[in-house]
């Protein structure tokens, strides 16, 4: 299979997996535990059915939205994601550049391998900047100053990672950062060898974002390690008022899922919150965003920008989410398994895919702005 025969997020997936060795494939593909969290995140989106108008005249259709003061073509963005260099070579500029090309914006991790600056000023499209918050408080100014400095648009703290997830895949491959394979972890590589002489005849695999700050080279530091050494699991609201304060500027929290959190969000000064269980990654059980994206909206959807990710593979999702109130909807795996299959290129054709589906699917619907999708249009059944 070629790129140009990929239609959607299974083909990009299929070839993802073909071309990546298993260890990387099953890292991006794989969640925690018994992965339930992981199929219901798509699942959800399959117990509620769209109820078209029909006759609305829906020659022009405008799928721009604003989120955080953001304003964005196409009511989806590019959800921060770890280590992409592993994935392609070109990594988050491919992927930032794959955004840019559709007017949206993108995430950079704390675990990117680009640095948030090289991409800040290579483009103009909004530029989100996840944060996790260490145990040094010192470290966590520098970093958001860094950002501020850089002209990052929207700080993005995650909060539903204050420990790993058990991901089974991962420990039956050993995969780690610096990696650590099991034998049959190391044959899965010995299989794809385009994948490792692209890996070393490229540039070196790098953390900018925390090189600067924590000694990450060499292997000095596993990521396993910064998780449990460096990150702070006493974390609370008055720590990240704090921050909010500090940035005084656009700053969402992701991960929240709590009619309750969501209020304490609102009120210490958030303007955004991503309801999301981090693609089933982390607490396994948990309740898919989809599922709770109604309660949260009638909350706090008008005070704070409610946006949602997880499982996200059609256009379709992405109108039903909207039409509960969603502000925006992110994508993870939708654009990583494109970028595995084929940098740039792939994640463009991607998210025009994405686009072209929910610009038909909104004329099918007889809605010609975002605005107008609402819950009249969804029944659950
Ligand atoms: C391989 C991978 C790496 C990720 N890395 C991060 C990360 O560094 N920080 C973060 O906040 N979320 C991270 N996420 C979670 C995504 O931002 C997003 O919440 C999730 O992928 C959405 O689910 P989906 O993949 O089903 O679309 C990661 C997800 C994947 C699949």
């Amino acid at each position: 299979m070629r790129m140009n025969q990929c239609f959607n997020f299974h083909d990009f997936r299929e070839l993802a997996r073909k071309r990546l060795p298993g260890p990387i494939f099953n890292y991006i593909d794989g969640a925690a535990d018994d992965e339930t969290t992981y199929r219901r995140n798509t699942a959800a989106f399959e117990e509620c059915d769209l109820l078209p108008s029909v006759l609305s005249g829906v020659e022009q259709v405008d799928l721009s939205v604003t989120v955080m003061g953001q304003k964005l073509a196409v009511p989806f963005y590019c959800s921060p994601t770890a280590l992409q260099r592993l994935f392609h070579y070109d990594g988050e500029r491919a992927v930032a550049a794959a955004s840019a090309s559709y007017g949206t914006m993108f995430g950079v991790s704390s675990l990117g391998t680009v640095s948030l600056e090289e991409l800040r000023k290579k483009h103009s499209s909004p530029q989100v900047y996840q944060f996790y918050f260490h145990k040094d408080r010192g470290l966590n100014r520098a970093m958001m100053q860094r950002a501020k400095e850089a002209g990052v648009n929207v700080m993005m703290l995650t909060v539903d990672s204050i420990t790993g997830g058990n991901r089974e895949r991962d420990l039956r491959t050993g995969f780690s950062i610096p990696f650590r394979l099991t034998f049959s972890g190391m044959f899965q590589f010995a299989i794809k060898p385009m994948w490792g002489i692209n890996y070393i005849t490229h540039e070196r695999f790098k953390l900018p974002q925390l090189d600067a700050h924590v000694d990450m080279s060499g292997g000095a530091l596993s990521i396993g390690r910064y998780f449990t050494e460096m990150l702070d699991p006493s974390m609370n609201w008055n720590d990240v008022a704090e921050m909010v304060k500090l940035w005084s500027g656009q700053f969402c929290l992701k991960g929240i899922m709590s009619v309750a959190d969501a209020k304490r969000a609102v009120d210490i000064g958030c303007t955004g919150i991503v309801l999301s269980n981090h693609g089933g990654r982390q607490l396994d059980g948990s309740r898919a965003a989809f599922d709770q994206l109604a309660e949260i909206v009638d909350a706090v959807g008008d005070r704070i920008d409610v946006m949602m990710d997880g499982g996200v593979q059609r256009g379709t999702h992405i109108l039903k989410a909207l039409s509960l109130g969603a502000k925006a909807v992110g994508l993870g795996r939708y654009y990583l398994f494109p970028l595995a299959a084929g940098g740039q290129a792939a994640v463009e054709r991607a998210l025009g895919l994405l686009r072209a589906e929910i610009e038909r699917d909104m004329r099918l619907m007889g809605c010609t702005r975002v605005g107008q999708l609402s819950r009249d249009n969804l029944r659950f059944r």
